[in-house]
């Protein structure tokens, strides 16, 4: 086991009727709120209402930044820290899904930027130092970004989606049942996001971190079992609540408590996925993982081992041949995200090869998935987007 740093300064206030917070997490930081939202889903379940109603009662001035896109927009952050000056926002409060709250730490940050470009801040991945305080009401379990200080900002213009740390949600208010009305697609795809940040720590070299590896297992486990109950009844308030206690925690940096580092591979090669045909996060991973799974455990058999113990241990799997039992679980995964009705080859979201090998350069730019759990070359990567399509 490894030795580690971790804090998480956010403070989650979990389950039914957490709004009655939302006034005490904002009171202390001033009265000038930015309210950040995507393309109204807010509206549509009553949460906008609720939430102004908060915000007016506490006498609160309110100015807002709506349509805030699935895999945000850099422009999108250059509205919302031109928003934060112009009014001299004291705290961002954002409602919804990662894409929300991600933008919402870049906004934070860029405020205190000092260069012109905000694409530089993002583009320059060693964190920022500043930024407003930021408060998030959750409505969609996916990306854990009511948990982590990290946010992922897009840039159509160059085909670059790239991560940075931010900042940290001062709170962050995670109710279910705003959770019911998250369509199957993306109920789906945010579960196939958990399961990916679990596997990106979990298939790593560290074999003793029993700690980290129970967590994950018990994530994992918590997915298979709730998502299919989620998709067939949305607003089964046990299913939703675990999905998205699993959200938070599956980021947090938890499962990777003491364990070798490893990149996220499938992250990196999503990343690039989302950056050129803007598709959504959690599809791609579904789509690469069981391939990039295969793809490991071919070139290097001496990794069997993790793959057993993922088949045994998450799928209930057993068997002598240890091969064809690491081979089991991960036809398991796939058969998982297939039967959850999410499409599993990038032909059917219309992606063809003709990027594959530029997508690949910069998804190991410097040479970074060199120390992943197994090492992966540009050709890797591109056989892996082949076996994709
Ligand atoms: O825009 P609205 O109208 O709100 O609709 C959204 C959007 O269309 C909808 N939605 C959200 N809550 C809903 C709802 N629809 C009905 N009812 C609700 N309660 O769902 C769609 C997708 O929303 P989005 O916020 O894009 O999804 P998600 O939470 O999966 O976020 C994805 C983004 O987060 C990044 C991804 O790369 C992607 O850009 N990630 C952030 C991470 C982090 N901060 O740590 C880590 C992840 O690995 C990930 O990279
Ligand atoms: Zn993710």
């Amino acid at each position: 086991m490894l030795n580690y740093t971790h804090s998480i300064p956010t403070r989650i206030f979990f389950g039914e009727g957490q709004i009655s917070h939302l006034d005490d997490a904002l009171r202390p930081f001033g009265k000038r709120v930015l309210l950040t939202y995507g393309g109204g889903s807010i509206k549509k379940i009553g949460l906008y209402d609720a939430v102004m109603k908060i915000l007016n009662d506490g006498g609160y001035t309110v100015v807002e930044l709506s349509g805030i896109e699935p895999n945000p927009r850099i422009e999108s952050v250059e509205k919302g820290v031109a928003l934060c000056k112009e009014h001299r926002i004291d705290v961002i409060l954002a409602v919804g899904g990662g894409s929300t709250i991600d933008c919402s730490k870049a906004i934070a940050a860029g405020v205190y930027y000092e260069g012109d470009d905000l694409w530089q801040m993002v583009a320059s991945r060693h964190g920022t130092l500043k930024a407003l305080p930021l408060v998030d009401i959750l409505t969609l379990s996916a990306t854990g970004s009511e948990y982590d200080g990290g946010g992922v900002i897009t840039n159509m213009k160059t085909n670059e989606k790239l991560g940075n740390m931010y900042t940290f949600p001062a709170v962050s208010i995670c109710d279910p049942t705003y959770t019911f009305s998250v369509s199957k697609y993306q109920t789906a795809a945010g579960s196939a996001d958990i399961i990916s940040h679990i596997c990106e720590n979990y298939f790593s070299r560290t074999e003793d971190s029993d700690l980290a590896d129970g967590i994950a297992e018990t994530i994992l486990k918590s997915v298979i079992k709730n998502l299919p109950i989620a998709l067939a009844e949305p607003d089964n308030y046990s299913a939703r609540a675990n999905l998205m206690a699993d959200s938070s925690v599956a980021c947090s940096g938890i499962p990777a408590y003491g364990k070798q580092s490893t990149g996220w591979p499938c992250h990196a090669m999503e990343h690039e996925l989302s950056a050129f045909y803007d598709i959504t996060h959690g599809v791609g991973l579904a789509i690469l993982t069981p391939r990039w799974m295969r793809h490991i455990l071919k070139k290097d058999p001496t990794c069997a081992w993790r793959f057993v113990r993922f088949a045994r241990n998450v799928w209930g799997l057993s068997g002598d041949d240890e091969l064809a039992l690491a081979l089991a679980g991960i036809d398991a995964l796939e058969n998982f995200f297939r039967e959850s009705g999410i499409p599993m080859t990038l032909t059917e979201l219309n992606i063809g090869a003709e990027h594959f090998e530029e997508m690949a350069a910069h998804a190991n730019v410097g040479g970074y998935l060199a120390n992943a759990f197994v090492a992966l070359t540009n050709e890797d990567i591109v056989e892996i987007y082949r076996a994709c399509l």
